[in-house]
């Protein structure tokens, strides 16, 4: 299997503090993989690395066998990356398909094989290309009931799910998902994670999703889970060999207090 993303020795310091400490993994192609661990010990620090969004103090990153350590985030998505943020940013003003079918706000400009679809094909024949492409996501996360419902109007757990479906648009090869179900409710988080599962299956995508949970994110059919600690990699394994491992019960019972696992 070769590797859709590695992660060698990163390391990512604010001023004096280390976020992220030498941290080093692997995902494969096709391989959906959980990233976790305590508030604050560097997950999304690690996303806005591989995503180009911040400069990496040191370290290397791969993206697809492609060295993407210097690249800009646009340059990035054109190795076939896309990520959500912790924070969803929907236009709230518009319906659910609407928001589908224009860029995330605030995230990457539209990509150079975007650009060049629109150079090939006619701009309606293209649109309509879209459309039903954003039609076919809806369905493939099951809510093609919510097309024409105002953005505004959806619950918590409902934006989350648009805005895994507008990460699906820019057809990405590899997704990374920062805490898609914060918040959202237990039923609906778990369905969110088997229409990941699904579609990893069914498309061969790569995704590498983060999420604060333990205990849940234990139950929902990842193949492999990352767990980090206070900025570095603590061990990687299988669900039921980080359930029984005694450094990340630790870890986590020494977090306890702070684990809530809502939107922040
Ligand atoms: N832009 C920034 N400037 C300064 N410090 C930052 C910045 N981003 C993150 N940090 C700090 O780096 C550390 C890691 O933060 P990060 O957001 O990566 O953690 P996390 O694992 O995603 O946590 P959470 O579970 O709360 O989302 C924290 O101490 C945080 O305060
Ligand atoms: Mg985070």
């Amino acid at each position: 299997m070769s590797n859709a993303l590695e992660v060698s020795g990163l390391r990512k310091e604010f001023g004096g503090l280390v976020a992220v400490r030498e941290v080093s993994f692997s995902v494969g192609e096709g391989e959906f993989v959980g990233l976790i661990g305590p508030n604050g010990c560097g997950k999304s620090t690690t996303f806005n690395c591989i995503s180009g969004l911040l400069e990496q103090t040191s370290g290397r990153i791969e993206i697809f066998g492609e060295d993407a350590s210097e690249l800009r985030p646009d340059q990035i998505q054109n190795l076939g990356m896309t990520r959500t943020f912790q924070h969803t940013n929907l236009w709230r003003e518009m319906t659910v398909i609407e928001n589908l079918l224009v860029p995330p706000r605030g995230q990457f400009g539209s990509s150079i094989r975007e650009l060049a679809r629109s150079l090939l094909f006619p701009a309606n024949q293209a649109e309509a290309g879209r459309l039903s492409m954003a039609y076919d996501v809806l369905d493939q996360l099951e809510v093609p009931h919510m097309a024409h419902n105002m953005t505004s109007e959806l619950s918590g757990g409902q934006s989350k799910l648009v805005d895994i479906g507008r990460s699906m648009m820019g057809e990405p090869r590899l997704l990374l998902l920062d805490e898609p179900v914060a918040g959202v409710a237990g039923p609906l988080a778990m369905k969110i994670f088997n229409n990941l599962r699904k579609l990893v299956d069914e498309t061969g995508i790569t995704v590498l999703i983060i999420e604060h949970n333990m205990d849940f994110i234990l139950r929902q059919g990842v193949d492999r889970i990352i767990v980090m600690n206070e900025g570095g990699v603590l061990m990687e394994g299988t669900p039921d060999e980080v359930r029984n491992n005694r450094a990340v019960i630790e870890a986590y019972l020494g977090a306890a207090g702070e684990s809530g696992g809502g939107e922040e």
